[in-house]
């Protein structure tokens, strides 16, 4: 086996009411001015005043960037600098599911380093540590909050920049329930099935370790027990709770094993028609495990038995087969689309979507290697 490396924030605050204990660990280190990066929803909801009132009840002074969009673009990152610097910031809060956290990541990492986020599109291309990022998570989710991995859209070429990179490690991750609760439907069920995917992805990945293995099979065990729950029930705080940890497990997983080629073919499909990230992960998911069956036959099976699928007794083909009929059957449960013409995907844009696919450095750790073609059929497939 290569070597690994296990990256982590340093300190994960898990719980309802956790928020209030993050504000003093952020007071304790003695931050004078933070950048609250979140979106316009979260602000007019009231939770960015709930977050803000807090910090300035610490002592900690506040500036607000509120312009985040679903998709965080580079005119994004770079609003929020501009802000940072204006206001001499010491600090950067991001508030929200992933969208804040990775935009919140574009600007602590060009805050330290200079340039522009483009720059460092890639693996490990920053010399310094990123200003002092605090997550703070309201989706379960993305696992932003606790990753090394920043996604932000060029709007010029419409293609997701991957910056996988040390420096962008939070230095506190915040997942309290209860900022989860008020999560519509549809959120909770893309956010959901983006957590199964990390954990699918991870499990099946070449650069899988038995740190990951475990963190990626209780994620799983976790979705299966209580996504359901979550989506019926937004109120329903033991799910929320539980949903909060298996995102955790799950972003535990990819953030060291990486992940394959859903995300590297869903990240396509949200840079160009700006489509949510989980739902297209959702759509994909059962294909290109479809595809990679035939060399990672075994390790799904896993997947099928901790989804809850009856594998005893089951050669490895044909447990794989029973857990991709799972992972198509909780999609559906928690309603997502069946396919992707109907989020609007047009079969002659394929090649192209493809050939970007095939840049994505989030395939490169996929079990099978895939040609163009490949990547083509697979996306004809989910059609
Ligand atoms: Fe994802």
């Amino acid at each position: 086996m290569a070597k690994s490396t296990f990256f982590i924030p340093n300190e994960n605050l898990m719980g309802a009411g956790c928020l209030a204990d993050a504000v003093q660990v952020i007071r304790s280190k003695g931050f004078k001015r933070a950048l609250i990066v979140t979106d316009k929803p979260l602000n007019n909801l009231g939770v960015v005043g709930k977050v803000a009132d807090l910090l300035a009840g610490a002592g900690v002074a506040v500036t607000v960037y509120d312009g985040t969009k679903p998709n965080p673009t580079i005119t994004n990152v770079e609003e929020g600098l501009a802000l940072l610097r204006r206001d001499n910031c010491d600090c950067v809060v991001s508030l929200g599911g992933g969208s804040p956290h990775d935009c919140a990541k574009g600007i602590a990492l060009c805050a330290a380093n200079g340039g522009s986020i483009a720059d460092y599109e890639g693996l490990d291309k920053s010399a310094k540590p990123q200003l002092p990022l605090v997550a703070i998570n309201t989706t379960a989710g993305t696992a932003s909050e606790m990753t090394r991995f920043c996604i932000i859209t060029d709007e010029a070429r419409h293609v997701k920049m991957a910056i996988v990179d040390r420096h962008t490690t939070p230095i506190l991750s915040v997942n309290d329930p209860e900022l989860m609760a008020g999560m519509p439907k549809g959120l909770t069920a893309a956010t959901g099935m983006d957590a199964l995917t990390h954990a699918v992805e991870a499990y099946v990945s070449i650069a899988a370790t038995p740190i990951t293995d475990a963190c990626a099979l209780k994620a799983v065990e976790l979705i299966a027990a209580y996504l359901r729950r979550a989506v019926h029930d937004g109120q329903d705080m033991e799910a929320r709770e539980q949903m909060a940890y298996a995102q955790f497990l799950a972003g535990m997983a990819f953030n060291n094993a990486s992940l394959g080629y859903v995300h590297a073919m869903a990240h396509q499909l949200g840079g160009f028609y700006d489509l949510p990230h989980g739902v297209c992960n959702a759509v994909l998911l059962p294909h290109v495990q479809d595809y990679n069956a035939q060399v990672a036959a075994s390790r799904l099976g896993h997947i099928g038995k901790a989804l809850g699928a009856d594998t005893a007794g089951l050669a490895p083909e044909a447990a794989a087969k029973a857990a991709i009929a799972a992972i198509r059957k909780l999609s559906a449960d928690v309603g997502i689309p069946a396919n992707l013409t109907t989020l609007g995907a047009k079969a002659e844009d394929i090649p192209t979507l493809a050939a970007n696919a095939m840049k994505d450095a989030c395939g490169l750790t996929n079990p099978r290697r895939a040609t163009q073609a490949e990547i083509e059929a697979i996306f004809q497939a989910a059609m």
